[in-house]
């Protein structure tokens, strides 16, 4: 049985008495970043004050077992995500390996008038590395459209991508709507028209089952820091065929096996080639233990608890007319909404207020407000800890304003829910 109560006691940002404005803690910015439990700090910790060596450069044993403990954390992502060991580069994250893949092989493999698509929700870390990839080569970067919902659906790629398409580039959850896109059969599509396909995980591995084989992508970009795992460090999986072929991104020492004085270099083979300088062992090692916590507790329970306070969450808001639910087909744990007549900051500094913790704006998707016809939106996440106290915390805030938005659902004048005016200073 799930038991997020037992869950919670493991986290010491949950049970250190953590306070915001003098209130009880309240955090719902999962999709920002998740605490880490006790076991991925000890294992840091221990790192630095037990086992600190370099790995891939010492014939002595502290750096021999460093080694092993890489491997074997490359083998612990490489199971949790079903790839093969050699398919594992660690990054410093979601953002590094998207890139990693737009300079390694968009850049590399990509000509004039050949094609990127990706989508008006993808987060800048999933549109900025194609910008830049198709100035550097004239390449164009086209975005497929969304149904009438905001959602991404096969039958819309099928609608833009053309033989000229080189790489499809699509998040597999998206960071605002939270919907989930059914990125294996995109994937389908693009290798009939001789396309990559390229799935940005960062918001789906920390919550829904990840079968890269079975999705039958080419490269999938995650982060720790989202799933109870340290910040600074993630993986990018690719079929190995395709990180052969690829360059380094990133090169220097122990991505090499040989270079001389006329320039010539040979490059390791994957993913060393993709892994100079050196790594950010400790938290390699926390990235480990955060998957292990994450595989005892189990993937399919999580998203189930995340849909299950969404669900709890709906429900208790059904009466509230002021909400505007952004993404109401959402199917995991991502609440995505405006109060009429509220700027979207304003809300969430009131929610800093009550102690609780949300994210407003644009989320980095700065695309996808066009289509939401908005300038900004409120976003409340969920994780494997939240509980339905925190929601009822959250609702109760919402509900009942107070004093702040009273300003405003008094105000006939600030009708529209993105007025300009704000109370407060932007954060953004
Ligand atoms: N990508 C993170 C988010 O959506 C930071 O909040």
């Amino acid at each position: 049985m799930y038991d997020v109560y037992e869950i919670r006691k493991q986290f010491p940002m949950l049970t250190n008495d953590i306070k915001m404005q003098n209130k009880p803690l309240v955090f719902l910015d999962n999709c920002s970043t998740t605490f880490k439990p006790q076991c991925v700090i000890d294992a840091e910790m221990e790192y630095y004050t037990k086992t600190t060596s370099n790995s891939h450069r010492g014939d002595y044993d502290l750096s021999v077992k460093m080694d092993e403990k890489i491997d074997e954390a490359r083998n612990v992502v490489a199971h949790f995500v079903n790839c093969e060991p050699n398919e594992v580069v660690f990054t410093s994250g979601t953002t590094a390996g998207l890139n990693l893949v737009a300079f390694g092989y968009g850049l590399r493999f990509l000509k004039a008038g050949d094609e990127i698509i990706i989508s008006e929700a993808e987060h800048a870390s999933n549109v900025l590395p194609w910008f830049e990839v198709a100035k550097l080569t004239g390449a164009i970067v086209k975005f497929m459209p969304f149904d009438e919902c905001g959602r991404l659906t096969t039958d819309n790629l099928k609608k833009v991508i053309s033989k000229k398409t080189k790489i499809v580039s699509i998040a597999n959850v998206g960071n605002v709507l939270g919907y989930i896109t059914d990125v294996k059969s995109m994937g389908k599509v693009a290798h009939e028209n001789g396309a990559i396909m390229v799935v940005d995980g960062a918001q789906s591995v920390p919550h829904l089952k990840t079968d890269f084989k079975d999705l039958d992508c080419d490269f999938l970009a995650f982060s720790a820091h989202k799933m109870c795992g340290p910040t600074g460090i993630g993986a990018l999986i690719g079929k190995y065929g395709l990180l052969d072929k690829m360059s380094p991104y990133l090169v220097g020492g122990g991505n090499n096996s040989t270079f001389d004085n006329t320039g010539a270099v040979n490059y390791r083979l994957p993913p060393a080639k993709f892994e100079a300088g050196t790594q950010n062992i400790a938290s390699i090692i926390g990235f480990m233990e955060a998957i292990k916590f994450i595989e005892k507790i189990g993937i399919e329970a999580i998203h189930a608890h995340d849909i299950e306070l969404i669900r709890y969450a709906k429900e208790k808001l059904k009466d509230f007319d002021k909400l505007e639910v952004l993404n109401p087909l959402g199917e995991n744990g991502i609440l995505t909404f405006n109060i009429k007549g509220v700027f979207p900051q304003d809300e969430a500094t009131l929610l800093n207020y009550k102690g609780i913790a949300i994210r407003s704006g644009e989320h980095c998707a700065k695309l996808l407000h066009a289509f939401l016809k908005t300038k900004a939106t409120c976003r409340m996440s969920t994780y494997l800890y939240t509980t339905k106290e925190d929601i009822d915390v959250f609702v109760d805030a919402l509900i009942n304003g107070g004093d702040i938005l009273d300003a405003y659902f008094n105000d006939q004048s600030n009708d529209e829910t993105n007025h300009h005016g704000s109370l407060f200073r932007s954060n953004q």
